[in-house]
């Protein structure tokens, strides 16, 4: 056995902000959105084996271990055999390697879940392996998996354009003090982008560079997310989820993704933490999480 015991986090991709700008000849969405990154999330633990394992725990990891039975399987494996297959072409060595995958966020919620698993995963094996692949080598990677893979493995302040795959870091996003909320009805996002009416929006205005927290809510109150008005025809939880959210102090709320993940982003940590507690005591079969996105400051 090879490797020592490493863990990665698998942080929630909060899309603050997605308009739709087209759609190429191969049916994917031309996107711009400005995304942030949760301190909630998944946990990867990678450990020495002597064959191939996986195993779930957490609070959404028996749901998961129901939906990767599905054909589909799931992503984390994907990326490991991606990833060990492409080191094998350099050389590489990639023994065999326990993955303990922690769910903590629910699935199917449009804040990255799944793809913020897979770009944990490479992040987590390049290091257990102590394996060496420039960005252009990971990138075609990160992509194959899913297109908000590359993203995830940014990990930092950006805008995403193209399907997703073009990233700019940004550089003067303040730390933002949300509450997630989701009705815990999984959705399915290319049945939300089928129903999407309008798939040539304006693309998302000039993000403030002052990082001054009033300015960038008054920059992402002016956009929007191009996929809220579909999803909430499909669950109506989300209108009603958007409305608790906002009756409990939130000072801008829009659903992330795909859905049905909504975000409040609350004056500071206290308010959310208070304002979790409320949400969770009006449904408590709902999921709440307070967090905090890692700003550039
Ligand atoms: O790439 P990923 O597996 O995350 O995407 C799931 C599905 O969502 C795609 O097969 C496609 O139907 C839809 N999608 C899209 N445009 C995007 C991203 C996803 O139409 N930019």
């Amino acid at each position: 056995m090879t490797g020592i015991a490493t863990s990665e986090a698998a942080p929630a991709k909060i899309n603050l902000a997605l308009h739709v700008t087209g759609q190429r000849a191969d049916g994917y969405h031309l996107l711009d959105s400005i995304v942030a990154f949760a301190g909630e999330g998944d946990l990867l633990r990678f450990s020495p084996a002597d064959e191939d394992a996986f195993g779930l725990s957490g609070r959404f990891g028996p749901q998961l271990s129901a939906e990767a039975a599905g054909q589909d399987g799931n992503l984390v494996l994907k990326a490991r055999d991606l990833l060990r297959a492409t080191l094998a072409t350099h050389g590489q060595p990639a023994p065999p390697v326990a993955i303990e995958l922690e769910k903590n966020l629910p699935v199917a919620s449009g804040i990255g879940g799944g793809s913020a698993d897979a770009a944990a995963t490479l992040r987590g094996l390049m290091r257990f392996w102590g394996a060496t692949l420039n960005a252009d080598t990971l990138g075609p990677i990160a992509l194959k998996l899913g297109a908000d893979v590359p993203m995830c493995f940014e990990g930092r302040p950006l805008r995403a354009r193209g399907i997703g795959e073009q990233i700019d870091v940004l550089r003067s996003m303040p730390r933002f003090h949300l509450v997630l909320g989701n009705p815990l009805k999984g959705i399915s996002t290319p049945d939300i982008f089928r129903r999407l009416a309008t798939k040539d929006n304006a693309p998302i205005g000039e993000p403030p560079t002052s990082g001054s927290t009033e300015d960038w809510i008054a920059f992402l109150a002016a956009q929007r997310n191009d996929l809220e008005g579909p999803a909430r025809a499909l669950l109506p939880e989300i209108g009603a989820l958007a409305d608790m959210l906002r009756s409990t102090g939130a000072r801008l709320v829009r659903m992330s993704g795909s859905g049905a993940t909504c975000f409040g982003v609350y004056e500071n940590r206290k308010t959310a933490a208070s304002a979790q507690a409320e949400l969770c005591r009006m449904r408590p079969d709902w999921y709440f999480a307070a967090t905090e996105t890692n700003g550039t400051h």
